[in-house]
């Protein structure tokens, strides 16, 4: 899903509103009624109905007519209001193109001081998107996937400052909503890259692994596809599930992270790594 920067630019103050009340309303309504709109923005009914038929339009809410008539927010909008949030406070200037897409996230490069990242976390955005199930999930007025996008960006965010330096992670710029801001990194991701000394990058990657589990935290996703490289240094990213290394499942799943980083480096580049090694040189 695009985010549509030049709808956000072009975005007129009543919609903003209209974007903020319904953020503010979602926790109390599944859909907004139209009059809790027009009370809570002081607009005349045609205004509200004009801005939502463009906020419709645009991706940025959604209208359900049964059993009343009423809106909600949708990642679009959500996004649009982090942006808004994130522009006003100077983090960044311009959004640029997209740098990666996966199940939970859509990633842009974006202008702040410099080059930076804008990660939008999209929990549960699938799953949620129908009307249908939008309904039931939604019955009691929660809003599960504003809630967990949420959450998940703060449990990144909180991640990249526990780690940053020691670990070689993206450093954290900001955090707003159900995004996260960090340095662009520039590089490819593992999986694309052919290595010239992959022994080398192997060490770095668990010597990494090993910094991040000294601090208590297990990554929990590590894969090729969430290591880039930059200037033949390893960076390790996507690190929303990360665990404490008191979690019941800590062993389990550090095993598995070294697991995951080794069977690759030998499937690519035949390189066997002892893994009580690997995982003795990790725990310490
Ligand atoms: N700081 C960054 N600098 C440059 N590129 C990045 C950065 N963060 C993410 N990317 C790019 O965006 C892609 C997706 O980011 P990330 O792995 O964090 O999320 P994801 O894979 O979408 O999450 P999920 O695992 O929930 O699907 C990465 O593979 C990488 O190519
Ligand atoms: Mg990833």
């Amino acid at each position: 899903m695009a985010i549509s920067a030049e709808h956000i630019r072009t975005l007129h103050k009543y919609e903003k509103t209209i974007l903020s009340v319904l953020e503010r309303q979602m926790s109390r309504y599944a859909w907004v009624p139209l009059e809790q709109l027009i009370t809570s923005t002081g607009f005349a009914e045609s205004d509200v109905n004009y801005r939502l038929a463009r906020l419709i339009e645009w991706g940025m809410v959604r209208f359900n007519p049964v059993p009343y008539d009423g809106y909600a927010l949708v990642f679009g909008g959500y996004d649009t209001l982090a942006l808004a949030s994130l522009t006003r406070k100077g983090t960044i200037s311009a959004l640029g193109v997209q740098l990666g897409e996966g199940k939970e996230s859509v990633v842009y490069e974006a202008l702040g001081l410099g080059p930076v990242a804008i990660k939008f976390h999209r929990v549960g955005g699938r799953s949620f998107n129908s009307a249908r199930v939008n309904r039931e999930y939604m019955a009691d007025g929660h809003c599960p996937w504003l809630v967990a996008s949420k959450l998940s960006a703060e449990r990144e965010y909180k991640a990249l400052v526990a780690l940053h330096p020691k670990v070689s992670v993206p450093l954290p710029i900001a955090q707003n909503r159900h995004t996260v801001v960090m340095s662009l990194i520039q590089g490819a991701n593992l999986n694309r890259c052919i290595l010239e000394a992959p022994a080398a990058v192997l060490d770095d990657i668990l010597e990494n692994v090993r910094i991040a589990y000294k601090e208590g935290m297990i990554h929990s996703d590590l894969s090729e596809y969430n290591i880039l490289m930059e200037d033949g240094k390893c960076v390790l990213i996507d690190w929303p599930q990360w665990i404490d290394t008191a979690h019941p499942n800590a062993e389990v799943t550090l095993n598995r992270d070294i697991d995951n980083i080794l069977t690759y480096f030998k499937r690519k580049y035949q390189l066997s790594y002892d893994r009580e090694d690997a995982i003795q040189c990790v725990t310490g």
